[in-house]
């Protein structure tokens, strides 16, 4: 009997001491700085060159069924307002393939300050893109529907629950929450900036994807090389230092845009609750006809 009093005590202290250490071995915030730099030894498993996930890779398939959006994210726009974007219907590849009616598919967001309780509503736009390529025997690409809301008035350092979709289908998302940015003062900032690029989409991007939401930051900065999709096809998903040396007889770098698909399905569960901005890198330029790169 004494005994068992005992080992409660015990047993709880030892549970608190493993917790404070789990606490304190998490990148501290920037309102508790200035520190020194907090960095972790490498994981050599994280080798270079690992390989792209595959298409059917459960991280990337498509679960949404029908008009029910997918690959929802943020950006910020201000401490008071903040883009929802998100994507419906299904992208076509191939020699024949015809654009989908951005306008057949709503776009709102309902979102409140209260679990299930969404007393505003936005509405924006919705676009399509296709990709074609002068070389034969390169497949064209039309996009699926991409729908992006600017929501405003919104409260700083506030939390919002949000659902997004198209209520008269209907096929509304369930529901996410985000927080907006504190307002900027001498003495009011971020929590934390993740800071990333060259994620990819391999083997290994999911430990770093993993580390950022564990980290929990206020906003991420993606100063590019998001997915790599502007050579999967011709590499075939396999990592290749030197694109020229490996390919000397490809034309352009074929990119394979469901690769971007894959990549926002991948995000969701980070970007649909902290915002990304996102910077261009050499990765994404994706040669097309006329010239385009960029688009
Ligand atoms: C892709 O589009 C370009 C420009 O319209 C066209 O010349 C080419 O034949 C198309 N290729 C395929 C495989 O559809
Ligand atoms: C990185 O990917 C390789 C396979 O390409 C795997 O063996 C290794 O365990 C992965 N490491 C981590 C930390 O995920
Ligand atoms: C799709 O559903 C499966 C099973 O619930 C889940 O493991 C996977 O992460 C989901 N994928 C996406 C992209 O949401
Ligand atoms: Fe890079």
């Amino acid at each position: 009997m004494n005994y068992l009093k005992l080992w409660i005590p015990v047993t709880l202290f030892f549970t608190i001491i493993a917790q404070i250490k789990l606490a304190t071995s998490q990148i501290p915030t920037t309102l508790e700085g200035p520190f020194k730099p907090v960095t972790r030894t490498f994981d050599s498993s994280l080798r270079r060159g690992s390989d792209d996930l595959p298409m059917d890779h459960p991280l990337l398939k498509k679960n949404a069924t029908g008009n029910f959006p997918e690959q929802i994210a943020l950006a910020i726009s201000s401490p008071t307002s903040m883009w929802v974007s998100w994507i419906t219907g299904d992208a076509q590849i191939g020699s024949s393939v015809t654009a989908l009616d951005p306008a057949s598919v709503a776009s709102e967001v309902s979102y409140g300050k209260e679990s299930g309780k969404y007393t505003s509503k936005r509405r924006g736009d919705s676009i399509v893109y296709s990709q074609l390529y002068p070389f034969e025997g390169l497949m064209n690409y039309t996009s699926c529907i991409i729908h992006h809301v600017r929501i405003d008035g919104l409260e700083p350092g506030t939390k919002y629950y949000y659902k997004c979709g198209d209520s008269s289908i209907p096929a509304m998302s369930e529901e996410h929450v985000f927080e907006t940015l504190p307002s900027s003062s001498p003495n009011s900032y971020p929590r934390r900036i993740a800071v990333i690029g060259d994620l990819g989409l391999t083997s290994n991007s999911s430990t770093t994807r993993d580390h950022l939401i564990m980290n929990d930051p206020s906003l991420i900065l993606m100063i590019g090389d998001l997915t790599y999709a502007n050579q999967y096809r011709t590499t075939g998903g396999k990592g290749v230092p030197c694109f020229s040396c490996s390919f000397p007889d490809a034309p352009i770098r074929e990119t394979y845009q469901p690769r971007w698909d894959g990549w926002g399905r991948f995000m969701e569960p980070l970007i649909s609750r902290v915002p990304m901005m996102v910077v261009e890198g050499n990765h994404e330029i994706e040669p097309q006809v006329a010239g385009i790169t960029f688009k």
